[in-house]
């Protein structure tokens, strides 16, 4: 079985690497691919902004399965266009990744089907504007409407200051377009939870809960990234939290989609908020999380093609995944200055002594090769995620895994899992 994955980020390469353990597979294609995922599959040149360049690769592949990683190819349509030719794809539809492509569609999909989440108001002018503030207490969240890679969310202290930031929205002096819905949501407190469950366009299957490090320094402060980290144990979301958010979350996005007429097949990653209120939607993405995908997938026990292709026959229902218990830590190694400007093009060594470390595998996000070096060629440059009995001894191994890799101006955070490893039970084995 040939498979094409889209992408070339170190989610792309936890899936590579999770794809390649299934004895079906004789074949992977990434696009573009990196310099790691180079290593275990053949990567071709693809223009991800652009439907009629990735349709270029399908067509010259011919893949048995296509797995698309990023949302930007799924908000072009490239689903439907595979559909259309009758190519087997696993992802949502245009339509379906609205979910993540539009908050403004996203919040009222959740009014409409009842899904917990903070109070919100859409704005389309400055005439709005003013009068959706008043109904708003400090601090306000002021999210633009469409995907903005994590730059799109500000949380502003001051009603003065959500005034400020959705006019730049709206004028593109702060996004580089201009925005012609802004959200306005109510702040809310609490742990962050990345819930992301299996959907076949009528059934849901969860995979093991994750939680995210989205801000650049220790101890959560510094502007947002992409994500700097995440980890993964099931001390996180037990059996009755896991059933809570199926029913009363994922559930009734899939159902309240295909009553929509847009039915959802694929990943949905629900970003929760767990408040005193209970758990609300921060955000929904299309997809699989990055960096949560690097924290997840090495916990799968099962054959991953065939829970992806469950999902695309509509036969979620009939199969179940089996995980390793054990927790996962990834830490993710940036450029220094990112998310700010950065240089590339920095000699990376000591892979080889961190992948020797026990129970440690290494995602790349930014690298290529170049002269028969492997060198940074982006923010976050690549990610090592380490399974032990415990949270801490996880830590430990990551953090000793990325000690033996360098490359000028690397930085990390040294505090990944600083949440599981503060409650008590953290580091107990679980
Ligand atoms: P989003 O892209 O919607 O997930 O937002 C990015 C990040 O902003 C989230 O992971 C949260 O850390 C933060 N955030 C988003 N919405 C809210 C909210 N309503 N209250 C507090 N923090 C939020
Ligand atoms: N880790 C957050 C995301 O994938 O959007």
């Amino acid at each position: 079985m040939k498979i094409l994955v889209i992408g070339g980020g170190g989610r792309e390469h936890a899936l590579v690497s999770a794809l390649g353990k299934s004895a079906r597979v004789t074949e992977i294609v990434c696009a573009p691919g990196n310099g790691g995922i180079a290593a275990t599959a053949r990567c071709v040149p693809v223009n991800q902004k652009n439907l009629a360049d990735l349709m270029r690769v399908v067509m010259a592949e011919q893949p048995d399965l296509t797995v698309v990683g990023p949302e930007l190819p799924l908000s072009l349509g490239l689903v439907d266009a595979m559909q259309q030719r009758k190519l087997r794809v696993f992802g949502p539809t245009q339509r379906a990744a609205q979910l993540e492509s539009s908050k403004a569609f996203a919040k009222e999909f959740m009014q409409r089907h009842q899904i917990p989440t903070a109070h919100y108001a859409v704005c389309h002018s400055a005439a709005e504007l003013t009068e959706a503030l008043a109904h708003f207490h400090a601090p306000i969240v002021v999210k633009a409407d469409g995907l903005a890679a994590g730059k799109g969310v500000v949380i502003c202290p001051s009603k003065e200051e959500a005034h400020a930031t959705v006019l730049q929205m709206f004028d593109g002096t702060l996004l580089g377009t201009p925005e012609t819905r802004v959200v306005l949501e109510e702040f809310l407190e609490g742990e962050e939870t990345s819930f992301l469950v299996l959907a076949d366009g009528a059934h849901t299957l969860p995979l093991v809960a994750a939680q995210d490090h989205k801000r650049i320094g220790d101890g959560d402060t510094g502007p947002n990234t992409g994500g700097m980290g995440a980890y993964s144990t099931d001390a996180l979301v037990d059996a009755k939290m896991r059933d809570w958010l199926i029913a009363h979350v994922a559930q009734p996005v899939i159902d309240g989609m295909a009553r929509e007429e847009a039915p959802f097949t694929g990943v949905l990653y629900c970003g929760m908020m767990m408040t005193a209120r209970g758990p609300m939607v921060l955000e929904f993405n299309a997809r699989f999380g990055d960096p949560e995908t690097q924290a997840v997938l090495p916990r799968l026990q099962s054959d991953l093609v065939n829970a992806l292709e469950a999902a695309i026959d509509g036969r979620l229902d009939q199969i179940s995944l089996r995980w390793n218990q054990q927790p996962s830590v990834c830490v993710v190694a940036a450029s220094g200055g990112y998310p700010g400007s950065f240089s590339s093009d920095k000699k990376i060594t000591g892979l080889a002594e961190a992948t020797a470390v026990d129970g440690v595998e290494v995602y790349h996000s930014g690298t290529t090769q170049k002269n028969g070096a492997l060198v940074t060629a982006g923010g976050r440059v690549l990610a090592v995620t380490a399974l032990a009995d415990t949270v801490q001894a996880a830590c430990n191994r990551a953090y000793t895994a990325l000690e033996k890799i360098h490359f000028d101006g690397m930085y990390y955070r040294r505090d990944i899992a600083h949440r599981a490893l503060q409650k008590k039970d953290g580091a107990k084995k679980i």
